[in-house]
Parts: C-alpha cells; sequence; structure tokens
C-alpha cells in the first residue's frame, strides 16, 4: 500500500476536479489510453529519465497533480523490470488526492502534501529536504510544474532541488509554456489558448454583470486570482540561470506536441482551470462561454500558423540537470 498523505473529507467538487483533469490525460480516465498530447510529452520525459534510473533509485516527482506524470514514469519503470521508490509532491488536494486514489495500491509510492497551514491559517510551501525527511533522491522529475512557480521563487527551488539530490543526482524536468528563442515559429506555448479565452472574457458582458455585484475591492482581489491562473510565460533562461547558480549543468531539449481541439476543450473545462470564467456560475454557464472562447482563440492561433483546423501546436522544453 502507499504511504503519506491521504485527503481528509474531500468535498464532491474536489473529486470532480480531480476526476476531470485525469480525463483531461486519460481518454474516458483509462490510464492505458494516455491523450495524444499527454502521451507524447511524457514519452520524452520519461525517456530523458529512465537511464538515470535504477533498481531501487529514490525518484521525487515535483508537482505530481494527478498522477499524470509518474504514471507513465511507473510503466516504463516496470518494462524495464525495475522497482522504484517515488515520492509524489503537490500542493492542490484535489488532484493530488485524485493520484493518491490512482496509485494506492502500490508499493514503495509515498504522498507528501507540499502546502501548510501555520496556527493563523496562513498557508506556506514546505521545503523538499523537510518533505524527504532527510533522505537524498538520485533523480527528480517535475512535468508542466516549473512554469506554474513564481519567478521570484526558482531561486530558492533550485537550491532546494540541489540540496535534495544525492552526488550525482539529477533532476530532469519539461514545460510546454515557457519561451525560449528556440520555439519554432508554428508553434504556440501550451497555455496561449487558455490566456485568449482568458481575455476573450474578460469584458464578458454576463461575467461584468455578476463582477458588478461585488464590491470593487472584492472585483480586485477575484481578478487577480483569475490572471494567475494560467500565468503569462517567463523566460527558459530563468530556470537555467537558477539551476546553474546552485551548481547544475544544463542541457535543454525540445518537441512540437499536438494539442486537439477536443483535448483542448477537456483541458479548459477541469474545473480548476475554468475558473478563469468564474464568476460565471459553475456548470453550463460557465462552461458554454469557455467552449465559445476556445473556439476563437482556436482559430486565431490556427491563423497565425501555430496550428490546424483540428489542433494546435505546443512547444515543450526539457532540461536534464547534474550536479557538477
Ligand atoms: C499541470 S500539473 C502537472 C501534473 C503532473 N506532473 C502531470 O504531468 O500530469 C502542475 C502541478 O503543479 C502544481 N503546482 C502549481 N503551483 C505550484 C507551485 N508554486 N509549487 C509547486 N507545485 C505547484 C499544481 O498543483 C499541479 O498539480
Amino acid at each position: 500500500m502507499a504511504t503519506g498523505w491521504e485527503p481528509d473529507r474531500i468535498s464532491e467538487n474536489e473529486i470532480a476536479d480531480g476526476e476531470a483533469y485525469h480525463r483531461a490525460l486519460y481518454i474516458n480516465g483509462d490510464i492505458e489510453r494516455p491523450a495524444n498530447w499527454h502521451r507524447e510529452s511524457a514519452d520524452r520525459l520519461v525517456k530523458l529519465a529512465i537511464p538515470h534510473i535504477k533498481d531501487g533509485s529514490l525518484v521525487v516527482d515535483y508537482g505530481s497533480g494527478t498522477g499524470g506524470s509518474a504514471i507513465e514514469l511507473l510503466k516504463e519503470v516496470e518494462n524495464r523490470g525495475m522497482e522504484i521508490n517515488l515520492v509524489l509532491i503537490d500542493p492542490l488536494v484535489s488532484w493530488f488526492s485524485k493520484a493518491r486514489d490512482l496509485l494506492k495500491g502500490r508499493q514503495n509510492v509515498h504522498f507528501e502534501l507540499s502546502i501548510k497551514k501555520d496556527d493563523s491559517s496562513k498557508l506556506s510551501f514546505r521545503r523538499l529536504e523537510n518533505m524527504l525527511g532527510g533522505r537524498k533522491a538520485d533523480v527528480i522529475i517535475s512535468s508542466s510544474t516549473m512554469h506554474l512557480i513564481p519567478e521570484r521563487a526558482i531561486r530558492d527551488l533550485a537550491s532546494q532541488f540541489a540540496g535534495s539530490l544525492k552526488e550525482n543526482g539529477v533532476f530532469i524536468w519539461d514545460s510546454g509554456d515557457l519561451e525560449s528563442e528556440f520555439r519554432p515559429a508554428h508553434s504556440a506555448l501550451l497555455h496561449d489558448p487558455y490566456r485568449a479565452v482568458r481575455e476573450i472574457l474578460r469584458n464578458d458582458e454576463n461575467r461584468a454583470r455578476r463582477l458588478s455585484e461585488m464590491s470593487s475591492e472584492e472585483v480586485l482581489q477575484h481578478e487577480g486570482r483569475l490572471d494567475r491562473i494560467f500565468p503569462g510565460p517567463y523566460s527558459i533562461d530563468v530556470i537555467l540561470d537558477a539551476l546553474s547558480a546552485v551548481g547544475f549543468s544544463s542541457e535543454t531539449h525540445d518537441e512540437v506536441v499536438g494539442f486537439s481541439n477536443d483535448d483542448a476543450e477537456r483541458f479548459a473545462l477541469v474545473p480548476r482551470l475554468s475558473e478563469v470564467a468564474a464568476p460565471l456560475l459553475l456548470g453550463e454557464e460557465r462552461d458554454e462561454a469557455i467552449r465559445g472562447a476556445l473556439k476563437v482563440a482556436l482559430a486565431e492561433i490556427a491563423e497565425q500558423g501555430k496550428g490546424s483546423k483540428s489542433e494546435y501546436r505546443s512547444h515543450w522544453v526539457y532540461g536534464v540537470h547534474r550536479l557538477e
């Protein structure tokens, strides 16, 4: 049985949110049927990680979400007849409890919730060194998470990774939402369509009507929170510089991955992500607005030559970093 964090009194809405993100990664929730974008992007990450993993390795998945990256890694580890100790780490209860549910029957899988509340209910991130309880990892992977770490926190996170790896340990990550000089002109960033949805709906009439029922202070807070769901992308150099500053070497790779319109709609309608249309009401009101805005956003991306009628092309970057 898996060990560590377990959800405590999780609500129906949280369960639905985790299920929806899982289904954005896996068709009908079947882990044998990853959506094309998830299969292709994770496949490259797994291929980069596998040569660094041995039987008995301690592997950390930083930002595990509903378990999509861990599941793809475990498939390949098992194909090769290896056993690893895997620590999954994430701050989001709704998605992480889905990962717990999917992997609860496994030996050697451990869960750490990366957020804690202090006595005055203030939330903060737990340090990786503490979550590992003094153990050092052979490999840390992080899939589709680094672009969500605020730029100002990257330096400190890089030093947590350095402090949590064994000598010769390796940090391997991917992201579809970082700017780079080498992004081909025929590709977009992963979150471009969803940032466009947010912009299209920013001045939507129905949303404006609901916002007008809030105080101006509430509106400011609310809109700030929505802008952080798909934050503006920063450069891959921010991450490479931070890793280099704490002693990591860097090797980078990239890949263009097709993201079908149907997969994009499933992704955009995950409750946690469809919040970009709040305060439109959760359910049909919100979903209808998102579907409409997404069609417009995807058509614009296709017109810019970064997609076709049926998909947009997302540009993924990969980093492999060894402690020198
Ligand atoms: C897109 S999901 C990726 C999940 C999984 N690795 C996969 O490939 O399917 C990104 C995860 O990063 C987590 N996350 C968001 N902000 C974070 C932060 N500041 N620090 C650590 N994790 C964060 C989220 O809770 C979310 O589960």
